[in-house]
């Protein structure tokens, strides 16, 4: 590899992928992508024919997917049902290479060698190739590609190569693939284009410059069409070519803002910078990001070390601190499954890693919530109910958008019921609101927009938990988390939500009226909120049904779980394929089968509902129920093993979490699943360490492994950063900036100043 694109070398931070096989290439390009929250990019090789299929028999499967996608950008495809999905803009790395007439799609001649590498300390990805094309001519090249931290409108692309023959007649041309597929042309210049959606009507521009030079001189290239570039010249042997490829990209939300002067400036200030200036900028930029969210194992496996860095390269290349309107979707930019919709997996899964170390991002993530209030408040009137109940899938304006019917493997069309049913969204994006405020105490943030949501979503549970002959108020017809079951009563874990949301509702109301009460009561008439309304919600909170057996402490997952038929999972542990393919959808409904954490999830949000032996109860209880047929299930049964001290099982879970996306499976074709990666933060940060951000000190409660020599991270606590190591039986912290702060370690609350470690013996 030549020098300047030289990755670290380092194994903890480079991962690396040698070959190309149609069987795996999905997902290595799901694995390795780059992203910046705005941006993001597929991990496809730069030549290539594009989308390739493995087969043309059966279904078709993509072998590779060259994609690269805009946060934001919705729009319909014309697909049955209509829903709103990601509209690709183009692939803006493919280069076509011509030798003598033959052109180069890397499919017939030999790989000599072939070498991806994905440098997250970085945020780089890094092609190394090596290969024999017609008639013996070897090629050798290296690329290095990025989508900009420190400028999000920025991609870059740099490619080097060299042939060894001299006279082959070379033509090299650098285009934008697939530019404006599914759109409509608004602007076609030489440097900068700009599309727009057919249906939501917001736009795209993207402007770029590509200069090659040979051996240092720059050739001139012919511009045949917009964006793209063609060089012609006759080869010598060893000598090195270099393309430098900028590519800057703007979005729209309404057609009378044009993007296209932004995009326009963008380039103009990356060329200013140079490619190696755009390249040192996004260094510093991750240098940055990884002072303040790197987690150190010491003594771990290295798989484990290796995804939790994985997990944070992902998380913090799908947010966006800059813009509210957009969430992160349940594949992040990195692949298409769920269309890039935004489902729990953001509030429940994500969000507490940004509170904890990029409250900003997190802050952003929330107001998208802000934003979308307006279809949420239209989705719950339209059900016939009050308040806010948030789309269980959503895009870009916060109506549902969940799918209401799909195609199963047998052809037969599936009805989809979570948009309807699948109700806790609204409590879990009332948790996150109140996750956020305990940790950052942005009173800007809660005056303005978290309040309201809290107050809407409380309301919107008051009016659906229905008083009835029993004297208690239930939630009939709902999914929990466990979507193997549908169409439930009284789900433990969303109505248990739903009642601490109601009272986090009242809450915010005392805070809101001690702090600001003109503010409080401004809000509380914009929101027509009287008293006997605010009665009913007392009612509510002190009469929902839920399940909890105060003799054993267990809570039925919902009304009926224990008449189901109980199913013994160990009888099925060789299984390749999700327990319901196995037994069948019918009789996974009929059993005691979970599908992923439900009321272990519960066990994890809020621990305080689950006192004394309760929890260690429930986890008995629902853990060897839970066939994990979600990525989003072990992260979760790592981080409650963690914490009731279930060493062994936590390190199992985390194990089989660290291993959904570092291994090529089949499912991360469509993307990184990005709330497993959250779940594998959590384990560690919020389950080993024991890192507690909802009291009113900050909190670790640490339970390492016997063999984690120590673990290392860093938090954000109420506009601090401290410094913590858990190394043995002694727990360091520091002040790293900040007010002097108070800090509850295994109990005792100590004093941290700046300038001075603490030391606690645990
Ligand atoms: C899970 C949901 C999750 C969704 C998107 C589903 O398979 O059951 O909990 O929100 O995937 O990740």
């Amino acid at each position: 590899m030549m020098q300047a694109l030289e990755s670290t070398h380092d194994s903890d931070w480079v991962l690396t992928h040698e070959g190309y096989s149609v069987l795996t290439e999905n997902a290595v390009e799901s694995r390795f992508a780059l992203g910046n929250g705005f941006m993001g990019m597929r991990a496809s090789r730069p030549v290539s024919r594009g989308p390739t299929w493995v087969s043309w028999q059966g279904f078709v499967r993509w072998a590779s997917w060259p994609r690269c996608y805009v946060a934001g950008l919705f729009d319909r495809p014309n697909t049955v049902p209509p829903v709103p999905a990601l509209v690709p803009v183009a692939d803006w790395s493919r280069v076509r290479l011509v030798l003598d007439d033959n052109s180069q799609l890397m499919m017939d001649g030999e790989f000599l060698s072939s070498v991806r590498q994905l440098d997250m300390r970085r945020g780089i990805l890094l092609s190394d190739l090596s290969y024999r094309a017609h008639a013996g001519i070897t090629i050798n090249g290296d690329e290095l590609r990025l989508v900009s931290l420190a400028d999000r409108a920025v991609g870059l692309q740099v490619l080097r190569f060299s042939l060894d023959r001299n006279g082959i007649d070379v033509m090299l041309e650098a285009n934008f693939a697939m530019a404006g597929m599914g759109m409509e042309p608004l602007q076609l210049d030489r440097d900068v284009c700009a599309w727009r959606t057919e249906g939501s009507h917001k736009a795209v521009a993207m402007a770029g410059s590509a200069t090659l030079r040979a051996d240092g001189h720059p050739l001139a290239p012919e511009r045949s069409f917009s964006l793209r570039w063609i060089w012609r010249w006759r080869s010598v042997a060893g000598q090195v070519l270099e393309l430098d490829r900028l590519v800057t990209v703007a979005r729209s939300d309404g057609l009378a803002d044009d993007p296209a002067p932004v995009a326009s400036d963008a380039l103009a200030r990356s060329r200013a910078l140079g490619w190696r200036g755009v390249l040192a900028a996004h260094e510093t930029a991750w240098q940055q990001h990884w002072d303040a969210s790197d987690v150190i194992i010491e003594g771990a496996d290295d798989e484990i070390q290796e995804a939790v860095r994985f997990a944070v390269y992902h998380l913090t290349s799908a947010a966006n601190p800059e813009d509210e309107s957009v969430s992160i979707g349940a594949r992040g930019l990195t692949g298409d499954a769920y269309f890039g919709h935004v489902f729990w997996d953001t509030e429940i899964y994500l969000l507490p890693f940004y509170v904890a170390v990029w409250p900003e991002a997190a802050r952003a993530l929330l107001m998208y919530r802000y934003h979308t209030l307006p279809g949420a408040r239209a989705k719950a009137a339209a059900m016939g109910y009050r308040g806010a109940l948030y789309a269980w899938e959503s895009a870009d304006t916060g109506e549902e958008t969940t799918p209401e019917r799909v195609v199963g493997p047998g052809g037969e069309t599936i009805d989809i019921l979570t948009g309807r049913m699948e109700q806790h969204i609204s409590a879990d994006v009332a948790y996150a609101v109140w996750q956020y405020w305990r940790a950052t105490g942005d009173e800007g943030f809660f005056a303005d927009a978290g309040a309201e949501i809290l107050l809407e979503t409380a309301r919107f549970w008051a009016s659906r938990a229905v008083p009835e002959a029993d004297g208690k108020r239930h939630i009939r017809h709902v999914i929990g988390p466990d979507e193997y079951h549908e169409d439930v009563d009284d789900n433990a874990f969303t109505n248990v939500m739903a009642r601490w949301n109601i009272a986090r509702g009242l809450e915010a109301i005392e805070v809101m009226r001690a702090r600001w009460p003109d503010r409080a009561a401004a809000l509380l008439e914009r929101l027509a909120l009287s008293e006997p309304e605010l009665a009913d919600w007392r009612d509510a909170v002190e009469h929902i049904v839920t399940g909890l057996d105060p003799t054993t402490g267990l809570y039925e997952q919902f009304a009926g779980f224990y008449k189901l038929e109980p199913l013994d999972l160990s009888l099925y542990a060789d299984r390749k394929v999700p327990i319901d393919v196995v037994i069948g959808r019918e009789r996974t409904q009929r059993s005691q089968v979970v599908k992923q954490a439900d009321v272990v999830a519960l066990i994890a949000l809020l621990p305080d509902e689950f006192p004394g032996a309760a929890a260690k109860a429930n986890f008995r209880y629902y853990e060897p129920r839970c066939a994990h047929g979600s990525s989003l299930s072990a992260g979760i049964h790592a981080l409650v093993a963690a914490r009731l001290g279930e060493t062994e099982i936590a390190l199992r879970y985390l194990r089989h979490a660290a291993a959904a996306d570092l291994e090529l499976d089949l499912n991360s074709a469509g993307g990184i699943r990005i709330a497993g990666l959250g779940g594998v933060w959590q384990a560690i940060v919020l389950g080993f360490a024991g890192l507690d951000l909802t009291g009113d000190i900050l909190g670790l409660d640490p339970k390492l492994p016997p063999q984690w020599r120590s673990l290392s991270f860093r938090a954000r606590w109420k506009d601090r950063s401290v410094a913590i190591r858990i190394a043995g039986r002694t727990v360091e912290a520091r002040l790293v900036n900040g007010q002097p702060m108070e800090m509850r370690i295994a109990g005792a609350t100590r004093k941290l100043t700046a300038g001075a470690t603490l030391q606690v013996s645990i």
